[in-house]
């Protein structure tokens, strides 16, 4: 189709294992269950899929406390079947992307085992020790990232220090300013890429660089404890010339910075990552004028050749028809609205599991509370089939998920949706297809419009194809601004408005002044006459 990179082709897809498919009934998904289910990944003609780690872990933090990077916790099989899902994945034109955590290990890995048994252990420096401050405090002001944490230092009484914890106290920071510890993190990237693995999200990027001294934040106008310039970039072109001596692979970043001039740094020069996550689009109100910036702020911050990643939504954060749809009303129109979105833009679509179906957060009864940092409602179980059929695993599992699927499984599981061709499923493979076959859509221009209030419209033109996308981000029908368009005649190639029964399903096309986009809609549209002037 293209010949661009396979990772700026399609979606990449997002599992998070233990609540895809369980396949051994044990209430907990894991990469049996995964294998079965692949079909549903080739019906979304995803470029790639990402899994959350699947690393041996005690689970404190679900597999982001890493006790050996080079094996697979039996929760979810064995290093064999991960061989064979990522051969199964490659027989279908899919890559594999695993998410390495670099920052910080289970404090059950053999390293820090050992770091904590004695000052003098050869591995002490390979973690963050220290002692406390003169009050008998922590060493520093830094503070996890999750607030129910506190600070970001756990005190040993075997040796009596102080460790750094960015995350939970079972997740020691790893020293990266111990270059033993950079070299045996590097081996496991070689490791993974040896083994044909095509990519890898590199988790918590922005905690890489630290202050080396170890810094407090107060009084200063930037943070110690992330981000830190001076190591920064040089550890992650360490890391890219590891990923450059294989060929074809890719590395996208959690940089989690609130910063669009921050995050596009990660991306400079051609030598560090492909792409970096955006957390600043992810934060986005449901706000025509607040998308429309933050693209253009991408385009105009990054260097030209640059590629963005779009996504709205992960395993840490509410879901997007949670977020933007919740309105008790009229089905996950924004929701199917966003799909065209991160469809259409110049870059590559994230998605994670579930959104193809619209899915919303799952409620959570107290007694059921498992994370930390309140992350639960948006890890449900994936509904397979209906309960009424399958029983209350919905397909999910035969034995007791390890958190409660959503109330609406019934009618939001995918094989519901996928005898409904107006379903969320149905578009999202309606999309997914449309991206897999259209070389403007993947590697075309982009040319953001002034379509007027409550409007996001942005055409992709490629030889001398022209592709246009709107939204209408208001709750009543919006016409584009005239002007803004390009005069002539246009076919519909998709529109996300699913329309109550009765109304008449949008016509194959018109004239672009006629174009009025009903409430909540996302459209794309094919120009059939030669631009003005053309
Ligand atoms: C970011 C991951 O996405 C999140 O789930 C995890 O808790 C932290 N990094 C720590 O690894
Ligand atoms: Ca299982």
């Amino acid at each position: 189709m293209s010949t661009s990179p396979w990772w700026q082709r399609g979606a990449i897809y997002q599992v998070y294992p233990r609540s895809f498919a369980d396949g051994n009934g044990d209430g907990i998904g894991d990469l049996q269950g995964l294998r079965t289910h692949l079909d549903h990944l080739s019906a979304l003609h995803v470029a790639a899929v990402w899994l959350s780690p699947v690393f041996r872990s005690p689970m404190a933090d679900f597999g982001y406390d890493v006790a050996d990077f080079c094996d697979v916790d039996p929760h979810f099989g064995t290093l064999d079947e991960l061989d064979r899902l990522i051969a199964d994945c490659h027989d279908r034109g899919i890559r594999v992307v695993l998410d390495w955590v670099p920052n910080h290990s289970s404090d059950q890995h053999p390293w820090f085992l050992a770091s904590r048994s004695s000052r003098d252990d050869p591995k002490r420096d390979w973690y963050v020790w220290r002692d406390g401050a003169p009050d008998g405090g922590p060493p520093n002001d830094w503070r996890s990232e999750f607030g129910a944490v506190g600070p970001a230092w756990t005190f040993d009484d075997r040796t009596d220090q102080w460790y750094l914890n960015s995350y939970t106290p079972q997740q020691p920071d790893l020293n990266w300013d111990n270059p033993e510890v950079e070299a045996a993190m590097h081996d496991v990237v070689r490791f993974w890429l040896d083994r044909g693995v095509d990519g890898l999200r590199i988790d918590a990027l922005q905690r890489l660089g630290k202050d080396p001294l170890l810094r407090s934040n107060a009084g200063s106008d930037i943070r110690h404890d992330q981000d830190w310039e001076p190591v920064a970039h040089a550890r992650l072109r360490g890391i890219r010339r590891v990923v450059d001596e294989y060929p074809d692979r890719m590395i996208v970043g959690e940089v989690y910075l609130l910063d669009l001039h921050r995050v596009v740094d990660y991306l400079a020069g051609g030598d560090q990552l492909h792409m970096a996550h955006n957390f600043v689009f992810l934060h986005l109100p449901w706000d025509a004028a607040a998308f429309r910036s933050v693209i253009g702020d991408f385009e105009s911050l990054a260097e030209p050749d640059a590629w963005p990643a779009w996504f709205l939504g992960n395993h840490d954060h509410s879901r997007i028809a949670t977020r933007y749809d919740d309105d008790g009303g009229s089905g996950p129109a924004r929701a199917r609205a966003v799909a065209l979105v991160l469809t259409a833009l110049r870059g590559t679509p994230f998605l994670f599991q579930g959104d193809e179906l619209g899915l919303p957060d799952a409620e959570i009864p107290p007694e059921r509370v498992v994370d930390v940092d309140g992350r639960d409602p948006e890890r449900a179980p994936l509904p397979w089939r209906p309960p009424s059929v399958a029983g209350p695993g919905a397909g999910f599992t035969t034995g007791t998920p390890w958190l409660p699927l959503v109330r609406e499984a019934e009618a939001l599981c995918v094989e519901t949706q996928a005898r409904d061709p107006r379903s969320t499923l149905s578009l999202s493979r309606r999309l997914g297809q449309l991206r897999a076959d259209s070389a403007t859509l993947q590697v075309g221009d982009q040319h953001l419009l002034d379509a007027g209030p409550d409007v996001l419209a942005w055409l992709r033109t490629h030889g001398t194809e022209r592709l246009l996308a709107a939204v209408n981000f208001a709750t009543e029908p919006r016409r584009l601004r005239a002007g803004a368009l390009p005069d002539g005649r246009y076919d519909v190639v998709l529109s996300t408005d699913a329309g109550s029964p009765g109304d008449a399903p949008r016509g194959p096309g018109g004239t672009l002044p006629e174009l009025v986009l009903r409430p909540t809609e996302a459209v794309l549209l094919r120009l059939i006459d030669p631009a003005p002037g053309s």
